[in-house]
């Protein structure tokens, strides 16, 4: 079955008593049992729902793998994640530039309970390598990174951790399955902020973890019911429903992305232009091997002051100035000032997140008119003030 075909069809057969080409949302906590302890597969809709499986067999589907559980969130699928394998005295190993909130859960959940947590650049191999140490139990990783979109290079991450005996997440929200199959790479177990482009519409908040081996993955699914962050019915029909048209959307992201991508590299306003489509990109290579596709995100510096970013960023009309990305509406983020405001300056600096790095998700809309918008918004920022500077007199 191609990847469309799966959206579609996988998982999701006709009900079976009314023929309906959709699944239903069984919005029921319960079901009627045919004696007791003896039911039709289902018993309590926090252990198994059949909205709820259908999805999870589908995104399952998608990565390539057999097991999928869903979350009510992103950070709740990590949590089980790191709940079933970070026990206290094990170590992690991430990247420096590891998703904010994982981060956060990382040194202010995990860390104070007796894990430890070492962050690399994982463009380093050598250091990852050294970073693993016999009581390390994961090493994680997010490529394309968030927000400079950095390519990390999952098979060679794989190989180095499997050889020390350490399993490897990979985060695979910013690609999807559709651009990049971690499992083919090496990954343990992949992750998802489904939320996201799985979903696709910003209308809910959902994650999901998924595996290819069924040991592997059983302490996540005991953990799934144990723990209880599962996500509702209607929301797992809604990423059905988003599901289906994930390869449109994407194609188009993609599209949309390079158009966005080749204007803003031609302005003047632009320092540097973040995207792994372009060759300068230090990812390119990387994400040509890796990669089918260089996804639907771009970020970019702009040349002038945080008060210009917050200004372009507030004056445009087709991307909405908000937290997330991946919907099919277009949206822009200033990092320093929402999504990164709780890492120190220093810190944000020290990684290579100047103040005025702007991080746009092109949505599914014309990439005319968002083509448009960004120039005539960097437009109106006028030239780039130059710096003054007092000439030196002659004989000085
Ligand atoms: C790469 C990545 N992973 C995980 C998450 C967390 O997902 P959620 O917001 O659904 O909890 C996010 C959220 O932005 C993310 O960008």
């Amino acid at each position: 079955m191609d990847f469309s075909t799966k959206t579609i069809h996988a998982g999701q057969p006709a009900e079976s008593t009314t023929g309906a080409v959709v699944s239903p949302i069984f919005q029921t906590t319960t079901y009627q049992q045919i004696g007791p302890g003896e039911h039709r597969g289902f018993d309590y809709s926090r252990t198994s729902n059949p909205t709820r499986q259908r999805l999870e067999a589908v995104l399952a589907e998608l990565e390539g793998a057999s097991h999928g559980a869903l979350f009510g969130s992103g950070l709740a699928a990590e949590n089980a994640v790191l709940q079933a394998y970070l026990k206290p005295g094990r170590a992690i190993v991430v990247p420096e530039d590891v998703y904010g909130g994982t981060f956060r859960m990382l040194h202010q959940v995990f860390e104070p309970i007796g894990c430890k947590v070492t962050s690399v650049d994982f463009g380093d191999l050598a250091a990852v390598s050294r970073a693993i140490t016999p009581e390390t139990s994961l090493v994680w990783l997010e490529s394309p990174t968030n927000p400079r979109l950095l390519v990390y290079d999952i098979a060679a991450v794989s190989a180095v951790a499997h050889a020390k005996g350490a399993l490897v997440v990979v985060d695979n929200t910013f690609a999807t399955p559709y651009f990049q199959q971690p499992f083919d790479l090496g990954a343990d177990l992949v992750l998802h902020s489904v939320t996201k482009y799985l979903a696709g519409h910003s209308d809910l908040i959902q994650g999901a973890v998924i595996a290819r081996d069924a040991a592997i993955f059983e302490p996540v699914k005991f953990l799934q019911n144990a723990l209880g962050g599962i996500p509702g019915p209607f929301d797992c029909w809604l990423t059905l429903r988003g599901l289906k048209t994930l390869e449109l959307r994407m194609d188009r992201h993609a599209e949309n992305a390079i158009r966005v991508a080749e204007a803003l590299s031609a302005h003047a306003r632009v320092k540097r232009v973040y995207f792994p489509g372009l060759p300068s990109h230090p990812g390119h290579d990387i994400a040509l091997r890796q990669m089918t596709g260089f996804g639907g995100m771009v970020s970019f510096e702009l040349d002038g002051t945080v008060e210009e970013a917050c200004a372009f960023t507030a004056s445009l009309k087709y991307f909405a100035l908000g937290e997330s990305l991946g919907g099919v509406r277009a949206l822009v983020c200033l990092p320093c000032r929402m999504t990164h405001a709780s890492i120190p300056a220093e810190t944000r600096h020290a990684l290579g997140l100047s103040d005025t790095l702007i991080r746009l998700s092109p949505g599914c809309e014309s990439s005319r008119d968002l083509v448009r918008d960004l120039v005539e918004g960097l437009d109106r920022l006028g030239a780039a003030k130059i710096e003054t500077q007092t000439p030196i007199a002659i004989g000085q």
